[in-house]
């Protein structure tokens, strides 16, 4: 490993795109023959744990947008309490890189038991998961090492807008289509924003690097990426972060804000800068520190990615920034972000 890729998890980060690539491979591949025998679900579970279940909130939105099926996600370990109902027409989705969590394989038995139909999204076709499931979309990014999921995250939510257009295309649905056809230029575009936001990136965490708390907010589908860049934070730079749908967090939390509380807010499109803007004023009021994630300049302290062409991918780019910062903010803290000493890559 060279002298500037020496941990596991930013070397991870930078081979992204080629991870969303052979991603895409597979997964089409399956997907061919796969599509025509769940075209008739009417609806559809996604479940997972940590990085996997912010994965099936993303699954969620581009389920309905893209395939036009009801969905809802189910953190895995109440799968049990709050699936209801599963039987024959529910098709179950189950996210994990490892295919060994424990509260996934088990969700994933239970639906079995109730005669849903299992589609398992792993990294690892040889895995309890998939073994016990109908199918297998497998997500190629290659072994991941860092404890922290970073180009698993990316090509499960690949595995998951691939299969939602497909299902999509399969009724004839437009959007669609259009989404299929923007994944040769993924590839390129993930490692353009892993380029370009590095360096900004590096700066921002040194200059945060006494900082113990952090809220993020997003909107969309960057509500889940708000909750994963979070949990990046916690795991490799040990750090307090909490993500929020942007809005949600005027309820209540913003009473928590001020001088040592940076807020990040991702800006999903031009028509939300403004939005965004007014209220990063309303937390420069309260002192505290705002950082604008987005495609566009118009606020002093950013994080500038290239422009998001299809609004729908656009949880593929933002989280890119947030996984990078956490990496650098372990750096600069003196931290291992391979190995937080108190978790484990897979939870049995
Ligand atoms: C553990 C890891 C997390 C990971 C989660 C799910 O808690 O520390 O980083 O997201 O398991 O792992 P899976 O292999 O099921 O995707």
């Amino acid at each position: 490993m060279t002298a500037s890729l020496r941990h596991f998890m930013l070397r991870e980060i930078w081979e992204e795109g080629e991870a969303a690539r052979r991603t895409a491979e597979s997964v089409s591949k399956s997907l061919k023959e796969l599509t025509p025998s769940l075209s008739p679900t009417k609806f559809v579970y996604f479940t997972g744990s940590g990085t996997s279940y912010h994965a099936s909130m993303v699954g969620q939105y581009v389920m309905g947008r893209l395939a036009g099926v009801f969905s809802s996600p189910v953190p895995a370990s109440e799968f049990r309490h709050w699936a209801s109902p599963v039987s024959s027409e529910t098709l179950v989705v189950a996210v994990s890189q490892s295919g060994e969590s424990v509260n996934t394989v088990d969700a994933a038995r239970y639906a079995k038991e109730r005669g849903a139909k299992v589609v398992a999204v792993t990294s690892t076709p040889e895995s309890s998961l998939a073994a016990l499931s109908d199918h297998v979309l497998q997500t190629a990014a290659g072994e991941e090492k860092a404890v922290t999921a970073t180009k698993t995250y990316i090509s499960q939510l690949v595995a998951i807008y691939l299969l939602s257009s497909s299902l999509g295309e399969a009724k004839g649905r437009e959007e669609a289509g259009k989404v299929k056809g923007f994944f040769s230029r993924l590839p390129s575009q993930i490692d353009e924003t892993v380029k370009s936001s590095s360096g900004q990136v590096e700066r921002l965490a040194e200059e945060f690097k006494g900082t113990e708390f952090f809220f993020i907010l997003g909107t969309g589908p960057n509500y889940a990426t708000a909750l994963e860049g979070a949990l990046k934070l916690k795991e490799a730079a040990n750090v307090f972060a909490e993500g929020f749908a942007t809005r949600e967090f005027l309820h209540g939390p913003m009473q928590l804000v001020d001088e040592k509380t940076p807020v990040m807010i991702i800006v999903p499109s031009r028509e939300h800068m403004g939005a965004c803007v007014s209220l990063a004023h309303r937390f420069e009021k309260l002192k505290a520190p705002v950082v604008l994630l987005t495609d566009q300049e118009g606020w002093e302290r950013c994080i500038l990615v290239p422009p998001v062409v299809e609004q729908i991918l656009s949880p593929i780019f933002f989280v890119i920034p947030l996984q990078l910062f956490s990496y650098y903010l372990s750096v600069a803290k003196g931290l291992n972000p391979d190995n937080p000493e108190k978790l484990a890559k897979v939870v049995r």
